[in-house]
């Protein structure tokens, strides 16, 4: 059940575990897919998102016709190494769900505004997948983000490239730069749909849901979207203590 109120929607729905909010939000993807109204699609890469790219393989699904576009991409890293989001995409939604790779476009860095200029030429983003950072960020925007930030290069904290050299041989091979969708790029999405599991994103969760709206927790702007859906498992949404605009509901294995 959604509460709405005016013109904003959040729904977050709360789920036994990872795999069973995946389930949960291929659904929603795949609802949308169905529907017709799936042209243009987010996608994040990391370890929330990942199981529902997966979970969508496994169903009889075309995105034949559908565009991609990446919220994010390292800088430094040759597309070919298997961390550039390129190759995780490449790995996690080319290949599996068969999409074509001249429908997938990443944020260059050469030119970050012209992404938001060819995001906007497809008529905008109908769904974008979110993860949040332990840090609040959304997309690589770090704690400290313009609001009305666009597609931008920006310097990764510390605690980003610490949290992320579990993909790397150390600290020291993770990049420091990274171009991303800014803040005001991802609110216009038509619709939002962010993913988290794990007791390491409680807190991030609870404060961009519960908290104060601040700069300082970049994922706490995500209120101010019209349509928005947080799909958690029980251990992201440990710390929530509930609000007037958050609906909850068990899912079930
Ligand atoms: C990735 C991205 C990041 C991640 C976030 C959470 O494209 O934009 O914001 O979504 O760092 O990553 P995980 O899920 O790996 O903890």
């Amino acid at each position: 059940m959604a509460v709405a109120l005016s013109h904003r929607k959040t729904v977050s729905n709360v789920y036994s575990d990872a795999q069973a909010a995946a389930v949960a939000a291929a659904d929603m993807i795949e609802a949308r897919l169905e529907a017709g109204t799936l042209h243009t699609f987010g996608v994040a890469t990391g370890s929330s998102p990942s199981p529902v790219y997966r979970e969508l393989s496994r169903r009889a699904l075309s995105f034949s016709d559908v565009t991609v576009f990446a919220l994010d991409e390292y800088l430094g890293l040759v597309p070919e190494h298997p961390q550039s989001y390129r190759a995780v995409i490449e790995r996690e939604v080319i290949v599996p769900l068969a999409v074509s790779p001249h429908q997938v476009h990443l944020p260059d860095g050469a030119d970050p505004a012209g992404y938001d200029q060819m995001i906007a030429d497809h008529g905008g983003i109908d769904l974008q997948v979110l993860g949040i950072g332990r840090n609040g960020h959304v997309g690589f925007n770090e704690p400290g983000s313009p609001f009305d930030s666009r597609t931008r290069i920006v310097d990764l904290d510390d605690s980003t490239r610490a949290a992320n050299a579990r993909f790397f041989p150390s600290i020291d091979d993770v990049p420091r730069w990274a171009v991303t969708q800014g803040i005001a790029t991802i609110l216009a999405a038509h619709s939002l749909l962010v993913v988290a599991s794990g007791g390491e994103k409680a807190h991030a969760v609870s404060a961009a849901l519960d908290g104060p709206r601040t700069e300082r927790l970049p994922a706490s702007v995500l209120r101010d979207h019209r349509d928005v859906t947080w799909i958690l498992d029980r251990d992201a949404a440990a710390m929530l203590r509930g609000s007037a605009n958050k609906s909850t509901a068990e899912g079930t294995t």
